[in-house]
Order: C-alpha cells, then structure tokens, then sequence
C-alpha cells in the first residue's frame, strides 16, 4: 500500500499511540536479532545463555556473552526509527514505547514512557534477593556475589522466567486502551510480548506492522509493510504530520 493512500485523519494529536518493539527496529543500528538467519540463535543455544540453567551451569559464558551485547551496544547508535519515535511522541501527546529489547536504544533516543518488558541489560542484580547492583565493566565478565551470598546477573528476562508484574500489567493496559499500535520489528512469537498486538486490535485499535518478513500478526494487521523499520518509519511520521497539521 503507498503511503500516501493512508488515510489518518481518524487520529487525532489526542489519540492514543502504542509503539510496540522487537529486535528488528535495532538491526539498523548494528545489533544482531534473535531469529534472523544471522541472528543470536542460529549461533548459540538460547537455553545456555538466557535461562536459570544456563547460568548455572556455566556463569562466565553467560556473563561474558551479556557483555559482549553490551560492548556492541555501547558502540552502537538509536536509528533512523528510534528517532522517528521521539517526533512521534511530541506529536501524539499520548503515547508509550514496549520494547521487548534490553539494549536501552529506546531511553538514548530520548523516548519516553517506555516499558521493557525483559528488562535492561546495562542493570545488574541479584539471583536470589533481587537487589540491584552496580558493577564496573572489568567485573561484569566474572561471577560476583550478592552480600547475600547469591550470584550477580544481568537484570533480564530469561526463558522460563516471569516478566515484572507491574511492567507487563501496564503494558497490556496500553494496548487495550489504545486507538493506534505500530508493531514494529519483532518476529511476534515470545508470549506474553506477542499477544499485544492482538489485544490492541481486539480492543478497537488500528495496528500498522513494520517488518521485511511476514509474522503471525500480518495477516490481521490493519496494515503490514515488508519493509525496514529506519526506512519507512520516518515516511510514515512525515505523512501522519502532514495529514494531522
Ligand atoms: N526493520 C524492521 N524489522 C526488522 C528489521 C528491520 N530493519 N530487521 C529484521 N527485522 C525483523 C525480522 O524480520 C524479525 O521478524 O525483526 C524481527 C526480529 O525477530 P526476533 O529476532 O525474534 O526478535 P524479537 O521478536 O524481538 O524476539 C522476542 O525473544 O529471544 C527472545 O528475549 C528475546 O526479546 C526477545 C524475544
């Protein structure tokens, strides 16, 4: 569909806008997806390196890998598509960013109201008490101890584990009482994540997916652009300006 036969004028700069994020809206920064071909997974077991199990079998791999993602975040920068949502967001004065993505490119845009949903990876806390703890680069490499005894990981979600009550609440209540969600980048199969898109659209929301692959929402979407979040986001807030002004 050509941009340009969008029609927005339904929306208003007082209606209510999600921006609903996975791994593809930082491919463009240089950060490696979960499922692509070249993705995270097709080199490492995802149990070894993001679960329980994993980190207790062999820590310092799991350390090691969280701060190899960490170095490549650091020399990374928000795209083209983080920054369009930052317009975005003075446009449509009630708006929110989920990301599912721990790598804080959202916040170094300078989007606000954002829920990670699995965490951040630049936060550290304990395995057992939860407490959060500060480590300098040198020690997030090696096991460090909580004074409790337990062991220091990286403040993510993995497999198997539940998602922050408060941030996963909020995050549904968003979608559900929104009129508009760009569902952007993700490969929309890690639940509960995935389910928002639906839920916005069960609860009257258009929802406009960006992604060069088709995904289990697509078929649905309001509608579904195959193309790269930092290419098309900005065309898209461009044409929204332009109908709303
Ligand atoms: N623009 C938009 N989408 C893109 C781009 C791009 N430039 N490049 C890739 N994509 C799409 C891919 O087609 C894919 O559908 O981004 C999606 C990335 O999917 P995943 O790698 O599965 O990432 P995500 O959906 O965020 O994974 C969800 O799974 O492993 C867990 O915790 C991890 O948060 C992650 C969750």
């Amino acid at each position: 569909m050509m941009l340009e036969n969008m029609r927005f004028e339904r929306f208003t700069q007082d209606s209510r806008v999600v921006f609903f994020t996975g791994a593809g809206i930082s491919a463009e920064s240089g950060i490696a997806t979960f499922r692509d071909p070249d993705g995270h997974w097709s080199k490492y077991d995802p149990m070894k390196l993001a679960s329980q199990a994993g980190f207790r079998e062999d820590p310092e791999l799991v350390l090691g890998w969280y701060a190899d993602r960490r170095e490549a975040i650091h020399k990374a920068k928000p795209n083209a598509a983080h920054i369009s949502i930052s317009k975005f967001q003075k446009l449509f004065r009630h708006s929110v960013v989920i990301t599912q993505n721990v790598d804080g490119l959202h916040e170094r845009a300078g989007n606000r109201s954002i829920y990670e949903l699995h965490g951040n990876i630049h936060r550290h806390k304990c395995n057992s008490c939860g407490k959060y703890i500060e480590l300098n680069d040198m020690n997030m490499r090696i096991l460090n101890r909580c004074e409790c005894g337990g062991s220091i990981r990286p403040d993510v979600v993995w497999f198997g584990e539940s998602l922050a009550l408060e941030t996963i609440n909020g995050a549904f209540n968003a979608a559900q009482n929104c009129d508009l969600m760009f569902t952007i980048g993700t490969s929309t199969q890690i639940y509960p994540a995935a389910q928002l898109p639906f839920e916005a659209q069960k609860n009257g929301a258009f929802v406009i997916e960006i992604n060069p692959e088709a995904t289990s929402f697509s078929a649905q979407a309001d509608i579904s652009l195959r193309d790269k979040a930092g290419s098309i986001l900005p065309k898209i807030y461009e044409e929204i300006n332009a109908q709303l002004n």
